[in-house]
Order: structure tokens, then C-alpha cells, then sequence
């Protein structure tokens, strides 16, 4: 039987995709864990979680709309879903750190990225850090623009994969 599972999140999974959200992003960057209850409670076909061994290791969230505005603060808790919207955008990639280098976020993503196009999505959004450009490049997305997100004080980029 395979150690890793993965699936969609539900409430009762909140604390701990609260805890990984928290220890995964520093300080500003963390969603909270009232806007991580409303993205599992709301578009649960969007938020994935991979279990090892029966427990939570990282989880993938996200957001449907027709009109993507990768800055906009409100849709990150879910102002503006709807969820026949073809375009699909990525609020949080989280591992939790004793997980982390195991290739947990590759399955994630390409678990996400196979669901999406199974429910005929047209196209991924995501924001990242300079850091992490290469790493979604290999999944697939392509370099859109720097981003015009301030979020946690850092510099982003936006990024989109077209399915
Ligand atoms: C980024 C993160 C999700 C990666 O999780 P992970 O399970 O350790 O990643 P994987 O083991 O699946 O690695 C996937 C690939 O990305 C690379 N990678 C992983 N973390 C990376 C990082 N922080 N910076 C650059 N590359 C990274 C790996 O080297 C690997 O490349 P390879 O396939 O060529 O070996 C994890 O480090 C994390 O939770 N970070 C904090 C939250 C965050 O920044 N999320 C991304 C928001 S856009």
C-alpha cells in the first residue's frame, strides 16, 4: 500500500494545514486561519493535501475566476470565486519543514495540475518568490511579469501554465 495519499482537504484538516501554512511561510507572508477554513469550506476541489504515513505533510489551495488579478489581496479569502471560472489561481504551496526535499510539492502540483484539467480548467495563476521561479518553470508554468504584490514585503512574480 502506498505511504502517500493525496486528496481533497476537509474541515477537520484545518488545524493542521493552519500549523504547516504557519511554520512553512514566515510571519506576514502566512495565510490565517480564518482565510485557510473559508478556502477548504468554499472550493474544496481546490485544495489539495498529501498525507505520508497518515498525516499531513503539505498541502496546495486555490481559487477559480474568469478575471485574474494576481494582486488583488480580497480573492485570497475567496471575494470573487466562482467556481465555474476556467481560470484557477494558486494562493498557497506549503510543505512542512520535516517533509520538506522529498519531492512532496512535485507530487502536489502535478496531482493539482492533472485535477484542473480533468474539471476543464483553462489555466493555472500563481505568484512566487525570485527563489522559486525555476522550480514552477519545471512543472511547466511560464514567467508572466513581476508582480505588483507588496505581500509579506518581499518581491514576486507572477507565473501561469496554460492546460
Ligand atoms: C517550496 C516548497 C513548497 C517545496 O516543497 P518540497 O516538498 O520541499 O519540494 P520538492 O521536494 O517537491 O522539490 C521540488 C523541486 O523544487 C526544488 N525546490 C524545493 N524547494 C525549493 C526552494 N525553497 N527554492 C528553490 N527550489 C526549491 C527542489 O530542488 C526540487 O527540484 P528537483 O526536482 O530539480 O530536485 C517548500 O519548501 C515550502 O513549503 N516552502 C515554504 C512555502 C513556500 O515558499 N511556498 C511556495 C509559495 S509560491
Amino acid at each position: 500500500m502506498s505511504k502517500i495519499l493525496i486528496r481533497e482537504a476537509c474541515i477537520s484538516d484545518l488545524d493542521r494545514c493552519y500549523e504547516i501554512e504557519s511554520i512553512a511561510y514566515a510571519g506576514d507572508e502566512s495565510a490565517s486561519r480564518g482565510k485557510i477554513g473559508k478556502r477548504i469550506e468554499v472550493y474544496p476541489e481546490g485544495f489539495l493535501v498529501l498525507e505520508f504515513e497518515g498525516k499531513i505533510a503539505g498541502l496546495i489551495n486555490s481559487g477559480a475566476t474568469d478575471k485574474v488579478q494576481l494582486s488583488d489581496e480580497a480573492f485570497k479569502e475567496l471575494t470573487g470565486h466562482d467556481p465555474n471560472g476556467k481560470k484557477i489561481v494558486i494562493m498557497s504551496v506549503a510543505v512542512h519543514p520535516d517533509f520538506q526535499g522529498k519531492g512532496f510539492a512535485g507530487k502536489l502540483i502535478n496531482e493539482f495540475i492533472d485535477r484542473m484539467k480533468a474539471m476543464e480548467k483553462a489555466e493555472i495563476f500563481l505568484i512566487c518568490q525570485t527563489g522559486l521561479i525555476d522550480m514552477y518553470s519545471s512543472y511547466g508554468f511560464e514567467y508572466i511579469r513581476i508582480s505588483e504584490s507588496e505581500h509579506g514585503g518581499l518581491d514576486w512574480h507572477e507565473m501561469s501554465l496554460s492546460l
